[in-house]
Formats: C-alpha cells, sequence, structure tokens
C-alpha cells in the first residue's frame, strides 16, 4: 500500500517502472523504415500507431517526433505527451517543450474570421478554396505557438490566436479559452482565461527556470525523487537547481 501522506514512500515501488520505460528511448530501426508509408494517406494513422508501439509511445518516440518534425515542422521534447501531438493539432512552426501533459479536446486557434470586412466568408480569405492566389489575411504558419516545458494543458481548452506562448511550468486549467500569452508558471482559467493564481513565489520560479531539470531523461531524475516529491519550498528549488546543475548524466 502507498502512503498518500508520505509521496517519498511510493518511490520505491514505481522507480523501477519508470527506468524500464525510460530505457526505451531511441530510435527502433523497423520504425525508420515502415515510417516511409506514412506517406500513403489511407495507411497513416495504423503506420504512426504501430511506430508509437514500437518505441514505448507518445512520451519516449523519437521517430513520431522526427516525423512531426519533417511533416508539420511541429517540434516536440521528450516525455510530452497527450492530445496535441496528433498531426494537425498544432500550426507549422509550433514548438513544444519537454514533459508537457496535454488533455484531451484541446483547441489550438490560430486565426479569426476578418471581421472588419464587408464579408468574413473564407471564400475571400482562403486561398485553399480557389478564388485567390494567397490567402488574405495571415496564415497559420504566420502565427505558429511555442509552448514551453512541463506545462499542463487541462480537457477541453482553446488556446485562440492572440496567444503566442506558454510559459515553463504553467498550467491551462480545463475548457479555458485562452486569448492572451500565458507567462511562466501561472494557472489560468475561465473564459476569456484569467491567472487563477502562480503556482511558486518569485524566488522559487528563478530556481526552476535555473535548475532547467527539464534536460534531464527521467531515470536521472528519479535519482533524487526527494527534490521532486518534496513540498516546494525556497530552499528546495535552491537544491534542485545546483543538484541540476551539477549532475552527472
Ligand atoms: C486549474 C486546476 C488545476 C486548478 O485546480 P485547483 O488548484 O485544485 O483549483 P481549485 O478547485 O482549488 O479552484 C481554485 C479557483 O480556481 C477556479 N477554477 C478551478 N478550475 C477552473 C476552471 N477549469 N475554469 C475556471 N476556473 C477554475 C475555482 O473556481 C476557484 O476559484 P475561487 O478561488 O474564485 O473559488 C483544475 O481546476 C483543472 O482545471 N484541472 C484540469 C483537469 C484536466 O483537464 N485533466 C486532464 C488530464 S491531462
Amino acid at each position: 500500500m502507498v502512503d498518500t501522506a508520505d509521496p517519498l514512500s511510493a518511490v520505491k515501488l514505481n522507480a523501477e517502472a519508470l527506468m524500464k520505460a525510460a530505457g526505451r528511448r531511441g530510435r527502433s530501426p523497423l520504425a525508420h523504415v515502415v515510417l516511409r508509408l506514412a506517406r500513403v494517406r489511407w495507411l497513416r494513422s495504423r503506420v504512426l500507431k504501430f511506430v508509437l508501439r514500437l518505441e514505448g509511445g507518445e512520451m519516449f518516440s523519437l521517430s513520431y517526433r522526427d516525423h512531426l518534425a519533417r511533416t508539420m515542422d511541429v517540434e516536440v521534447g521528450l516525455y510530452s505527451y497527450g492530445g496535441l501531438l496528433k498531426p494537425g493539432a498544432l500550426p507549422p512552426g509550433s514548438r513544444v517543450g519537454a514533459y508537457c501533459s496535454f488533455g484531451t479536446g484541446i483547441t489550438v486557434r490560430r486565426r479569426n474570421h476578418p471581421i472588419e470586412r464587408a464579408t468574413q466568408h473564407p471564400f475571400f480569405y482562403n486561398a485553399a478554396l480557389g478564388a485567390l492566389y494567397r490567402d488574405t489575411i495571415e496564415t497559420d504558419r504566420e502565427n505558429p505557438i511555442s509552448i514551453g516545458h512541463d506545462v499542463w494543458i487541462g480537457d477541453g481548452a482553446t488556446i485562440l490566436s492572440g496567444c503566442r506562448s506558454v510559459g515553463n511550468g504553467a498550467v491551462i486549467a480545463a475548457g479555458a479559452v485562452v486569448t492572451k500569452d500565458v507567462q511562466p508558471f501561472e494557472v489560468v482559467g475561465g473564459v476569456p482565461a484569467k491567472m487563477l493564481r502562480l503556482r511558486f513565489s518569485g524566488p522559487i520560479q528563478t530556481h526552476i527556470e535555473a535548475a532547467a531539470w527539464w534536460r534531464h531523461s527521467p531515470d536521472i531524475l528519479m535519482r533524487r525523487p526527494d527534490l521532486f516529491l518534496s513540498e516546494m519550498t525556497v530552499e528546495a528549488a535552491q537544491a534542485l537547481e545546483t543538484w541540476s546543475n551539477e549532475v552527472r548524466v
């Protein structure tokens, strides 16, 4: 039984499984070959599922990340997972950090219909419909989004074109409609989303940013579970920074 009052009591039970999963990172040569079949549209989703299975799922697969980068120009850091990793969920040019958690039903919209013109219908702004040589409003590619490390986005959140960046460690609440940039460690929610609170005080944020622990793999992080499971005080954040910058990988 895990004692929930003492999170450290869970570590011995879980560390081994995590190490095993972390050991799966890397590219499978078979995935590299199979991915060529993803060019065939009707095979694509099955091929991608197979590649994910070969390489330990979304959190770990490097070939899946290569595919997103090559075909969508979307770069995703390791150990991030969830709805936003589906091809097409993020506009070209977008960047996502490591260790992000994305719920289901998240929508990222990159442009508004031109409501100031006589008509807002896409015949008059979307070249894909055939009447124009090029789009007459900013394209999705011209407004990519940057999502930091260890960001958590809850179910059903909608991120609109006014939000171009979500800072490290930020939280977007379930059902939020985000219209502006989200600062590091902010918890935002509501329609339109407003800051509900900050996760940590300024000094703690500074130490966590300076620690940049997200550059390390989970097997390295699990060497110091006390740093990740204990209450976050300024001293603990300082210890995290020192350890993260000195740890030998
Ligand atoms: C944002 C969130 C993390 C906050 O959790 P919490 O700190 O326990 O928040 P509380 O329930 O104590 O609420 C704190 C305040 O935020 C408000 N709030 C909480 N969630 C909100 C939401 N989704 N939208 C708007 N306001 C919200 C509460 O009404 C409360 O406001 P008040 O202080 O004026 O009463 C949580 O509500 C949430 O949205 N989680 C996402 C769950 C999810 O989608 N999981 C998917 C798995 S990846």
